[in-house]
């Protein structure tokens, strides 16, 4: 009769059946009746299953009236209607085995009150059992399998693109360098540092900025391809939108431009906020209520409308004009900053907006080189509150072009693989990278983009 807290709620499991429910305790309270009610939740939806314990088990007063926030129990007792308000079932128990036992609930870390995310952050370990990021850790898991299933339904492969790398696939240098190194004898430099000097048995690698280049070569021969994985950035920032290591979106699409990517891209958000809205009611009522009012409408708005389309040049003149003062300067030519992004979202469109069309020289080498001669096919998702959430482009299939734009020293002799892309049966194709906890972020209105990932890797952040 084993059934997860979920099962209970979900109708699957008949009022009157015996049920048994293992999980931890969220909180205790004894009613004057000698009765106590326990909060029991196991991760597998946001409300936790009342237990109403009656004094009359043998463990009552040992064990049971002991029992406070974290201790690990089996409940086991029959599936009832509740009597009292907030919960539309409960569970009479019957028998409380405890599991686990909280040492010393005086310094149980999450006992009790409200804690802030930025505390939060201090007890990675123990953080998932609270409302949020159980809801959260939720929230993730169904939005991975709204992306798997999103282009598995469409035809798409999913490609596993390396994680170790020679190629800057960006060429922003921002790298972590990978070492092979002999843990049992350790390399020291003359001052006996260690020395992590030692290239990958002779050759120099990097952890991934991003599998697009490998995965191209996967478009050019399954015509659709995704990869969604791990991505390593080694920029020293310290901001609520940037981790060293989060999770990429990565599709592919050949015979594809630029407005084929852009009708990609709005097709794909939308397909993940409802399915965030179908199957995450419980989750998203929380955020609604808890983090941010507007976390379901304005998903529920997003769904309704069609993303606004901005050139680059259009959205340089419309902050130009706007009479806001920045503090990065607004000239045709220079990226855009967040606070841009921000203004054009929040402010101008009130909604996502694609900007496409930027200028070649704050742009990537790999992408296609307009007509212009001035600007490439790139384009950008901005997203109120987020600001970027996917970058992409349409990718540079002439060769003779794109060696005119592979003009970092080296970079040519170096993706030669790349470039036999473009030699034999080259085609227009085009693609984008959506970050994972921007799009989390996004959803779920949690301000910070440590809060999206379980353990997030910031600059001299790697502990647990
Ligand atoms: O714009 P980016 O750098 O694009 C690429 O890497 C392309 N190769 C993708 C492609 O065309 N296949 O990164 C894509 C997205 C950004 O829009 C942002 O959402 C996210 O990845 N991102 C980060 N998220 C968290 N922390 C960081 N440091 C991020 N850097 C980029
Ligand atoms: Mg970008």
């Amino acid at each position: 009769h084993t059934v997860t807290v979920a099962a209970l709620f979900s109708g699957e499991v008949r009022v009157g059946s015996p049920v048994t429910v293992k999980g931890w305790v969220r909180t205790r309270r004894t009613s004057k009746a000698g009765i106590s009610f326990v909060a029991l939740h196991d991760g597998s939806c946001f409300e936790p299953i009342q237990l109403v314990v009656p004094e009359t088990l043998e463990n009552y007063a040992t064990e049971v009236t002991g029992l406070g926030a974290g201790c690990a129990i089996i409940a086991s007792g029959e599936l009832v209607e509740s009597e009292g308000q907030g919960q539309t079932v409960e569970v009479r128990a019957d028998r409380i085995e405890v599991v686990g036992w909280v040492d010393d609930p005086e310094s149980y870390p999450i006992a009790k009150k409200r804690h802030t995310f930025e505390y939060l952050r201090t007890q990675a370990h123990l953080r998932p059992r609270t409302n949020a990021f159980g809801a959260i850790t939720r929230l993730r898991n169904t939005l991975a399998n709204a992306i798997h299933n999103y282009f598995h339904d469409r035809g798409f492969y999913w490609v596993n693109t390396p994680i170790i790398t020679a190629s800057d696939c960006e060429g922003a240098g921002e790298l972590f360098r990978v070492s092979a190194l002999d843990m049992h004898n350790l390399p020291r430099d003359d001052k006996g540092q260690l020395d992590y000097s030692q290239d990958f048995f002779g050759a120099e690698s990097f952890l991934t900025v991003s599998g697009q280049l490998n995965l191209e070569a996967y478009c050019l021969a399954m015509s659709k391809v995704y990869t969604f994985g791990p991505t390593f950035r080694a920029e020293n920032s310290h901001t609520s939108r940037h981790l060293a290591e989060f999770w990429m979106v990565e599709p592919e699409i050949a015979f594809a431009d630029l407005e084929d990517n852009a009708a990609l891209a709005e097709d794909f958000l939308k397909h993940c906020f409802r399915t965030v809205l179908e199957q995450r009611q419980d989750d998203m009522a929380f955020f609604a209520q808890r983090v941010d009012k507007q976390a379901i409408t304005r998903l529920e708005q997003v769904i309704d409308a069609e993303f606004v389309h901005l050139d680059y040049g259009e959205a340089i003149r419309i902050l130009d004009n706007c009479g806001q003062k920045f503090e990065f300067p607004v000239t045709w030519g220079a990226d855009l900053a967040s606070e841009h992004e921000r203004y054009l979202s929040e402010q101008h469109v009130k909604g996502p907006v694609v900007v496409k069309n930027y200028p070649k020289d704050i742009k990537a080498f790999y992408m296609r080189l307009n007509d212009d001669g001035n600007t490439v096919a790139a384009m950008d998702v901005l997203m109120p509150g987020i600001g970027e959430i996917i970058g992409g482009s349409q990718r540079e299939e002439r060769l003779e072009v794109l060696d005119g734009r592979m003009t970092a020293p080296g970079l040519a002799d170096e993706l030669w693989w790349y470039r036999d892309l473009r030699r034999y049966g080259t085609v227009p194709h085009a693609g984008f990278g959506l970050g994972f906890e921007r799009l989390l972020n996004y959803i779920s209105g949690m301000e910070n983009i440590r809060d999206a990932i379980p353990y997030p890797r910031t600059p001299g952040n790697a502990a647990f």
